[in-house]
């Protein structure tokens, strides 16, 4: 299959990348993601203006299935410094997206200065939907405060921006975000984050699995597939289509990866199942793409990308 997908001044040859957060603080990590055979693209750690050592441990936790995960990482990452430096200075096999949080306005403001400031050209992820700081709120919850920080953020910024959403629940919600994102030039959406503030209990020892937050943490992997294709959907056919999708969430298979795709999605990241895997994981997920694409005698991407079919 020709996987070929451009977003803003980017081009892929493949379909898959790592969900940000996972397999991407250290160049180490980052390193293995760029040779992994079957992946398309790097995302970075979401970096703040300094480095941060995160919530305390245990911050992840794998349930028994293999498939499903919840972490309260809470951002540890090396700094923004560290991750623009390894962008602009590293020899990159893949499109590297560089992705950035803030746990302010006015640090969100001051990142996108250093990365416009250093010349930096790629894709930028702004990171709004973080569930894991104690005290912050996710940003794309709050829809006055996104509209007026992106306000803020397109006063100066010319850089090709995407943003990282969080999941919506709602229909009312879904036309309220895309109204908003539809007001300025992003090139992309990532959705969905983590299913925020889930609990998981351990039935051993009738406690929580997490340290932070009274083990309220965000939740990842198969359980929340439906989600993530509703989110991405219902984005799709409210967004103008210049903003283009990263679909994230619920990947574990070559099929999930084709659900993505019908539901719009350009790129496709895996993050639970990554963690698990590790990166041999692309390979297999193509492989099994590949063997869908087969069966439906499907030829080119745009056979299925957006092609959801309704019932009426
Ligand atoms: O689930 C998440 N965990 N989403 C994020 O955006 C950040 C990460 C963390 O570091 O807590």
């Amino acid at each position: 299959m020709n996987y070929s997908t451009t977003i803003a001044n980017e081009h892929f040859d493949h379909l898959l990348l790592n969900a940000g957060g996972i397999f991407c603080e250290s160049v180490d990590q980052l390193e293995k993601i760029q040779h992994a055979p079957g992946a398309g693209a790097v995302m970075t750690k979401s970096a703040t203006a300094e480095k941060r050592a995160g919530n305390p441990n245990p911050r992840y936790f794998t349930y028994p299935d293999h498939h499903n995960t919840i972490n309260a990482m809470g951002l540890p990452n090396l700094g923004i410094d560290y991750y623009l430096d390894y962008v602009l200075h590293h020899q990159l096999t893949l499109p590297t997206i560089l992705s950035v949080v803030g746990l302010s306005e006015e640090e969100i403001l001051a990142n996108l200065k250093k990365i416009q400031a250093s010349g930096y050209d790629g894709l930028i992820e702004l990171n709004l939907s973080c569930p894991n700081v104690p005290g912050k709120p996710q940003i794309a919850y709050d829809f006055d405060t996104t509209d007026h920080l992106l306000d803020r953020i397109y006063s100066f910024f010319t850089g090709h921006l995407g943003v990282k959403l969080p999941p919506y629940f709602d229909m009312a919600h879904f036309d309220r975000i895309a109204k908003i994102l539809n007001q300025y030039p992003l090139a992309y959406v990532n959705a969905v984050n983590s299913v925020g503030n889930g609990l998981v209990i351990d039935p051993e020892t009738d406690r929580v699995v997490l340290m932070a937050k009274g083990g309220f943490g965000g939740l990842g992997g198969a359980q929340i597939k439906a989600t993530a294709l509703a989110n991405v959907r219902a984005l799709r056919l409210r967004l103008k289509p210049e903003i283009k999708i990263i679909g994230t969430g619920g990947v574990t298979t070559g099929r999930d990866v084709y659900d993505h795709l019908l539901c719009g999605a350009d790129l496709v990241s895996v993050g639970s199942q990554l963690a698990i895997e590790g990166p041999s994981i692309f390979q297999r997920l193509e492989d099994e793409l590949e063997a869908i694409f087969a069966e439906k005698h499907i030829e080119s991407l745009d056979q299925v990308r957006g092609k959801l079919k309704r019932l009426d």
